[in-house]
């Protein structure tokens, strides 16, 4: 009865994923709590710092859909109720940033990137891998991408320096609750991963922001 029960859940899981997925995709995100932008006022800016300023954006909501399916993946691989309520809560959170940076990206006049669907399912793909190599590896998966996100959220707004107050308000809010979720993660016990998987986990954010700046 409770293998039944629990494959019931699993399937439950599995439908509500593939409907997340598609509504991550193709959907309009709306989020729960208002954007850290709407404090702030537009700042007159120049053509050409509003497209780096669009497609920095552009990376940010990719790296986003790539979150959103980093944690479905893990989420549905973990066998801890504790870990899959704690992903599920920061899921939620990365669920607002995926609205403020798709919001962003239109208010300056950019796009979302086309290789999103192709980022989404790699990176479904390694937060189910994470997920099978039990909690402390999954959490320190988890730790380990927050901090790659905060650094390179941070290297975002060093490259903005003070031009685009807005854009800079939404990428602030982030990279806080980014490193909340690392220091959440840690908490609750994540291993630090080899040195060997977080170089892996450079050079595939690298193509991903690289690309995503440019497609
Ligand atoms: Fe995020
Ligand atoms: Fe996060």
């Amino acid at each position: 009865m409770e293998f039944s029960y629990g494959r019931r859940l699993d399937l439950d899981r599995c439908i509500t994923g593939f409907d997340t997925a598609l509504r991550t995709l193709f959907g309009d995100a709306v989020a729960g709590r208002s954007s850290p932008a709407e404090r702030v006022a537009e700042d007159n800016i120049e053509p050409a710092t509003r497209r780096h300023a669009a497609a920095l954006m552009r990376v940010n909501h990719c790296g986003e859909i790539c979150a959103q399916a980093l944690y479905q993946g893990q989420a549905l691989a973990s066998s801890n109720e504790a870990t899959k309520r704690t992903l599920d809560k920061a899921a939620g959170e990365e669920a607002d940033h995926l609205a403020w940076s798709a919001q962003r990206v239109r208010q300056l006049g950019g796009r979302p990137s086309l290789l999103n669907p192709l980022w989404y399912a790699g990176s479904f793909a390694l937060g189910y891998a994470a997920g099978l190599l039990g909690d402390e590896w999954n959490l320190g998966f988890l730790a380990e991408t927050e901090r790659q996100v905060e650094e390179h959220l941070q290297g975002h707004l060093d490259r903005l320096g003070d031009r685009d107050t807005k854009t800079r308000a939404v990428i602030e809010g982030m990279r806080r609750e980014e490193a909340e979720h690392r220091r959440t993660a840690e908490s609750l016990g994540a291993r630090e991963l080899p040195d060997a998987v977080r170089r892996a986990m450079r050079l595939a954010a690298r193509a991903m922001t690289t690309l995503s700046y440019r497609i």
